[in-house]
């Protein structure tokens, strides 16, 4: 029989598939060949929840009543949790009702909001190096990505006088993300303030995801606390990093209820809301104090030391200080700039796998980002086999 002829739409021409999808394949293929590969890629926590939080699962999974479809906004429960996080950790005020959105994680928060806010040739500022999903959501929504660079001579700040030469007169939205992914960099005030005050001038809708900070960082900001931010920024945060559950996609966009509603209208589209025992469950991590941040924070920078002894091993410069699941490293000159290849290389012949941070943006190509999701035994293991293997 005929196999009919079907081409992938040209929206699809633009993307690729996720570098760590891909990638991840390969990692399994080498494996099956019974190399045992130690994988610093994805920023995957490998350690559970608080028990406190599977518990609740388990039991809230017990009751007859909570299978069904749940609201598309997400259940009350959920949303006043999130109300009283960010009360507590950001000192922002939101309305549970109207200001909170709960996500099937940020990725796709992400693409919801450009569904949601963009038209056709609508640009989009977009971070050099940052998360990949900004780029290929701005695309698929039929967007263009205007790049903003950030590298050593800022600081990895956004280089606003460098931004502004360029014609922002289409640009509609412009993603934020600090604490940083790749670089580690922090937030500060002063930035969030240039960044409200840039958003006012050029009107344009900041979109700040904010996952990694409760990660190797205990000043917690949020964009929305800055004053004005309300009228010219939304907010992204998630579960996944700084309560360990990256599986279970529980994420949040947080800010003026109008923005909220427009998302909302998009979102309730496209899925039918989240398990309910997920989201009691969310509420149970959300509710956590100091001591399980502490902890957790105690084992990331344990691994944090073990870490920097694997870059010192493999001639990689990296600043201290960086916060979130990585440390973000500058790869030997010698490599002039080829990441991909020293990236290539490592995996040979140590079996080590770090992600190469051109990935990111062409300004990540003299970099390479590891993750610390991986017990400090195995990080220390990689150091090892890179001392003794690698040819530089
Ligand atoms: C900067 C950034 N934003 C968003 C995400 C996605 O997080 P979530 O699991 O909430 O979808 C990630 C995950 O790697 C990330 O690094």
């Amino acid at each position: 029989m005929a196999k009919v002829e079907i081409r992938p739409s040209h929206r699809m021409d633009c993307i690729k598939e996720y570098y760590f999808s891909k990638k991840n394949r390969e990692i399994a293929e080498l494996r099956k060949q019974g190399r045992d590969i130690i994988s610093l890629g994805i920023g995957s926590p490998d350690m559970p929840p608080h028990q406190r939080v599977i518990d609740r699962l388990a039991s809230e999974a017990q009751r007859p009543d909570v299978h069904a479809y749940q609201p598309y906004n997400g259940s009350d429960l959920l949303r006043e949790a999130y109300a009283a996080w960010y009360e507590k950790w950001y000192n922002v005020k939101l309305n549970p009702k109207t200001e909170i959105l709960p996500l099937l994680g940020s990725k796709e928060g992400i693409m919801h909001i450009c569904m949601a806010f963009l038209d056709a040739g609508d640009k989009v500022l977009v971070p050099n190096p940052g998360y990949p999903t900004y780029r290929a959501a701005v695309t698929l929504a039929g967007g263009e990505v205007l790049e903003y660079h950030l590298n050593e001579s800022t600081d990895f700040y956004p280089d606003f006088e460098a931004i502004e030469k360029q014609d922002l007169s289409k640009v509609k939205l412009m993603f934020v993300n600090y604490p940083n992914m790749p670089t580690g960099t922090l937030p500060t005030v002063a930035l969030f303030e240039k960044l409200v005050a840039f958003a006012q001038k050029h009107n344009i809708l900041l979109v700040h995801d904010n996952p990694y900070s409760f990660v190797r960082n205990n000043m917690q900001l949020s964009l929305l606390s800055i004053p004005g931010a309300w009228d010219v920024a939304i907010e992204m945060n998630s579960t996944s990093k700084g309560h360990s559950m990256a599986g279970w996609r529980v994420g949040v966009v947080v800010g003026r209820s109008e923005w909220i509603a427009d998302i909302l209208r998009f979102k309730s589209n496209m899925d039918s809301g989240m398990f309910f025992p997920v989201q009691a469950a969310a509420a149970e991590a959300l509710a956590l104090g100091n001591e399980w941040f502490d902890e957790l924070n105690a084992t990331y920078y344990a691994r944090e030391a073990e870490g920097y002894a694997l870059l010192d091993a493999l001639g990689c410069e990296y600043r201290k200080n960086q916060a979130g699941l990585f440390v973000w490293a500058k790869i030997p000159a010698t490599f002039e700039g080829d990441c991909f290849a020293f990236s290539d290389k490592v995996l040979e012949e140590c079996d080590v796998f770090v992600t190469p941070g051109g990935i990111f943006g062409s300004e990540g190509e003299h970099y390479i980002r590891i993750s610390l999701c991986m017990p400090k035994e195995r990080l220390a293991e990689a150091a090892e086999r890179v001392k003794s293997r690698f040819t530089k």
